[in-house]
């Protein structure tokens, strides 16, 4: 059993979309055990995206995650990483597969609707990130 971290960035929160990614999650027996709507502080943001610190969407991608209210969601399963992974789709939604969610549902990368982390280390650093009070 995996615990992963998904974002539902601030596009995805506009477009009303909160119940349409977190049904897709459900549906297929992940569990959420951890869940909120926040505004992210832009500090939160900038460590969560550190390693990309140095590349020329740093800056864009931190603007674009403050612009309004993010989803956070904690999802336990058997390779929970991986299976969300290939449910979220590839990072430019032009390559992503038709069923993913940015396949069906976003158009451009950089309003490209989810995080999710990359692996499992990844997956425990930011879930001490984005719930450091603990998943339930
Ligand atoms: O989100 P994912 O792990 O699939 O992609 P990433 O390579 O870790 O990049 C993080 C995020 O930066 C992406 O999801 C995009 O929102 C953004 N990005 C961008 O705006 N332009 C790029 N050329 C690459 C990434
Ligand atoms: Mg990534």
């Amino acid at each position: 059993m995996e615990i992963t971290l998904v974002l539902i960035k601030p596009g995805g929160v506009s477009r009303s979309l909160i119940g349409e990614i977190t049904k897709r999650i459900e549906a297929r027996d992940l569990k959420v055990v951890g869940l909120k709507l926040m505004n992210a502080p832009r500090a939160t943001v900038e460590e969560h995206y550190a390693e990309h610190k140095e590349r020329p969407f740093f800056a864009s991608v931190c603007d674009y995650l403050t612009s309004g209210p993010v989803v956070a969601i904690a999802v336990s399963g058997v390779n929970a990483t991986k299976a969300i992974r290939a449910m979220m789709g590839a990072t430019n939604p032009l390559d992503a597969a038709p069923g993913t969610v940015r396949g069906d549902l976003a158009l451009t990368i950089d309003d490209n609707l989810t995080h999710s982390s990359s692996d499992p280390e990844a997956a425990a650093r930011e879930l001490a990130l984005w719930f450091p009070e603990g998943t339930v």
